[in-house]
């Protein structure tokens, strides 16, 4: 039975942030998180690292991560269907799985955080690089699992070059070309 509708004329839509673990993922949905809400547009967050705090870490294997991927994308297309805007930021390195995503929501915007290995490796912020290179940690990716980059996505934005303003004033030039957002920041 069909239980769920669509609510009214809003836009939902997703914005799925993928690259390598310190491409600015997190940052980068947080300063959007800040600018929705100036521009009082529903939004949700779905980090990564949230997610598996709240709801279980079943490990970096391709398959828990594929699994992690379909179940933060079941989310994210719920909320789409309910006028929100989805912001996703998650790793996700398998194209498969993310294009599986793609054709389970109305509007994907794949944004892809193309920084470089090397400036990734250099920020480290949690230090993960640090304990994959030295063989203490499994599965990372960029180190010792693959990342798969998109072949099409909406975006592609170079953190090493494009500060967090410049990424998020092109996030939203984006949402207002594609009609997600209307209307000036209340400030
Ligand atoms: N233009 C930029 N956009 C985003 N982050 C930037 C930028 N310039 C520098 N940074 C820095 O890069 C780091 C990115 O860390 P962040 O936690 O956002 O990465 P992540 O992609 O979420 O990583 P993970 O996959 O491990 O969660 C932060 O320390 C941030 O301050
Ligand atoms: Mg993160």
């Amino acid at each position: 039975m069909e239980r769920s509708r669509t609510m009214g004329e809003r836009n939902g839509c997703v914005i799925w942030f993928t690259g390598l673990p310190a491409s600015g993922k997190t940052t980068l949905a947080n300063a959007l998180a800040t600018r929705l809400e100036l521009l009082s547009a529903p939004y949700e967050c779905l980090d990564g690292d949230a997610v598996r705090n709240a709801l279980g870490n079943f490990g970096f294997s391709e398959e828990a991560r594929n699994l992690h991927v379909r179940s933060v994308g079941f989310t994210a297309q719920a909320l789409e269907r309910h006028g929100v805007i989805a912001v996703v930021s998650l790793v996700s390195p398998f194209k498969a799985s993310r294009d599986a995503v793609r054709s389970m929501c109305r509007s994907f915007f794949e944004v892809y955080l193309s920084t470089p290995l090397s400036v990734c490796e250099e920020r480290d912020p949690k230090g993960l690089y640090k304990r994959a290179r030295s063989g203490e940690l499994a599965d990372m990716t960029g180190v010792s699992s693959r990342y798969e980059p998109p072949v099409n996505p909406e975006l592609v934005l170079n953190t090493a070059v494009s500060g967090v303003e410049d990424c998020i004033a092109r996030i939203e030039a984006l949402l207002r070309e594609r009609g997600m957002v209307t209307g000036e920041a209340c400030v």
